[in-house]
């Protein structure tokens, strides 16, 4: 698996040290500790990003999530979304959202998702990713907390997976291109 990768993109301690620096930036944020917030975590990629992100957020958060994947037609998005698993809660009118990425490419999923939430009845809907491709957009979509732009590259580890592997490598990596060109 190590020879998969070409090189790292982002080490354990540059992970663990933007993780703290958003951590902080959401405490800065929603200062007012007797309302609970809701971190939204979208399966699967988010699930290691969110783990360590709610360990070092000191404001009380409830956890849910929910699975969005955006319809496709080849290698182009129709710029519909699928909701696999929604998010039930009937005191959504109450919940401040703040929803969990670990990766925006074409914009589309965090841009029909924040309607959708919005739409649904949240009080708030924020957005928060660990790695963002600016240069992919095909929508108009800016995130209020992003741990990292990057290159156009294809990036694994940290929840990214390429084929469901490589999820569960602690650092970034980008794939070497024969493996998924194979
Ligand atoms: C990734 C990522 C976002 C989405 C971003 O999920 O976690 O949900 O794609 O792409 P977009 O900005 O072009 O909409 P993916 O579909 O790979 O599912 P996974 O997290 O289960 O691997």
């Amino acid at each position: 698996m190590k020879n998969d990768i070409a090189y790292t993109l982002v080490s354990e301690e540059e992970i663990d040290a933007t993780v703290t620096r958003i951590a902080a930036e959401i405490d800065r944020d929603y200062p007012d500790r007797s309302k609970g917030l809701l971190l939204l975590c979208i399966l699967k990629g988010s699930v290691v990003f969110m783990g360590d992100l709610m360990k070092k957020i000191k404001v009380p958060v409830e956890i849910d999530c929910m699975k969005v994947s955006s319809y496709g037609c080849g290698t182009e998005s129709t710029g519909q979304i699928h909701i696999s698993l929604d998010l039930i809660r009937p005191d959504i009118n109450k919940c401040d959202l703040l929803i969990i990425e670990d990766i925006i490419d074409s914009g589309v999923t965090l841009s029909h998702l924040t309607k959708y939430l919005k739409l649904k009845g949240a009080k708030s809907v924020k957005t928060c990713t660990f790695l963002d491709k600016p240069t992919r957009r095909k929508v108009d979509f800016t995130p209020d907390y992003c741990g990292a732009e990057i290159p156009d590259e294809f990036v694994i580890g940290y929840g990214l997976d390429y084929a469901e592997k490589y999820r569960a490598l602690p650092f970034v990596g980008v794939l070497k291109p024969e493996v998924y060109t194979k």
